[in-house]
């Protein structure tokens, strides 16, 4: 490794979750239909991701881009520590880094993270960076794992990916960020906004069909997985708003009837009309997101939102 590149740690910690399979199954044998979104990420599901985020209608990753470099500046240095939950390519924290000491990114798809890791290093030779792979819904013990990593922290949890949970899974997980921060800690989220329902449903069934290559893929994993064939052709994407719930939501309708056999005496049958749901994203009020945070031990400090309040990201800090 080149001497600049030093400065970089790996750390591994151990996955609790169920893996791929057995959650799918879980989750075809339910009724209705569904599939945890985390399972849309895989090599394919990653890099189909990052091409929805530069689409026009996709107007998140653009808008919340705009408004961290403008916080960047605006609070330079914005911490001592940041820590970066879900980090992925680490792009978006590059517009805070200005006099920031030390980065840690957990991600829990290793690979990308690790090459976004060293390229971040590079580009920034005096921050010290340390990669995780954790999977971000489970304990971390980061006070002790990070007893070197200067203070104050700021967790910061970019995309609006907290909207992918459920509003009781949401406050678990900002409870999780929370144990991990101490006095004068404190968070940086983004959420994607409450806005007309034309603009989200162009946003999730885009004109290109990525979203719904994005949704297909999953078919393609479980196909893969299972050893089985599956006609892409005989399921549709369908993106469609959820106003009791205030969240868009994510399927695969299937057009034919089908049986898929996924292990010894395991079939699971699909019937025309039916729906795997397959994501949830929600789409908050800053009313009700100030109250999410408060409910999980944060004080909401500062809000930014760019001029057709689409997205918004907060500050809160510990309280
Ligand atoms: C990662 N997450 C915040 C995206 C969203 O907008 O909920 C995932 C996505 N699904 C379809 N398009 C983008």
């Amino acid at each position: 490794m080149p001497e600049r590149l030093k400065s970089v740690r790996f750390h591994e910690v151990a996955s609790t979750g169920a893996p791929f399979k057995e959650d799918v199954v879980r989750g075809l044998l339910a009724s209705p239909k569904s599939i945890s979104c985390k399972w849309l990420y895989d090599e394919e599901g990653s890099r189909l991701f990052e091409e929805i985020c530069k689409l026009p209608e996709y107007y998140l990753t653009r808008t919340e881009n705009e408004l961290l470099w403008s916080i960047g500046k605006e609070r330079s240095p914005l911490a001592g520590t940041i820590i970066e939950y879900g980090s992925g390519h680490s792009e978006k924290v590059r517009a805070l880094l200005e006099g920031v000491q030390a980065y840690v990114a957990i991600d829990i798809a290793s690979v990308a993270m690790e090459r976004a890791a060293l390229a971040l290093s590079q580009d920034y030779p005096d921050l010290k960076v340390l990669a995780l792979v954790a999977d971000i819904t489970k304990p971390l013990p980061l006070p002790s794992l990070l007893n070197s990593f200067p203070k104050p922290w700021v967790a910061f949890y970019a995309g609006s990916s907290i909207g992918n949970f459920s509003n009781e899974q949401a406050r678990f997980l900002l409870g999780l960020i929370r144990e991990n921060l101490g006095p004068g800690d404190g968070l940086l989220i983004g959420i994607d906004l409450q806005k007309p329902i034309s603009i989200l449903e162009r946003a999730y069934d885009d004109a290109k069909g990525l979203t719904a290559r994005f949704n297909k893929n999953l078919l393609n994993r479980i196909a893969k997985a299972f050893g089985i064939d599956i006609s892409l052709e005989s399921f549709k994407h369908v993106a469609r708003y959820n106003a009791t719930e205030g969240r868009m939501e994510l399927f695969l309708e299937c057009l034919e009837d089908q049986t898929w056999k996924l292990g010894p005496g395991v079939l699971v049958s699909l019937q025309k009309g039916e729906m795997i749901h397959t994501e949830n994203s929600y789409k908050y009020t800053l009313r009700g997101f100030r109250a999410l945070l408060e409910s999980s031990g944060f004080r909401p400090q500062k809000t930014w939102t760019d001029s057709k309040e689409l997205f918004a990201v907060l500050y809160a800090e510990v309280c």
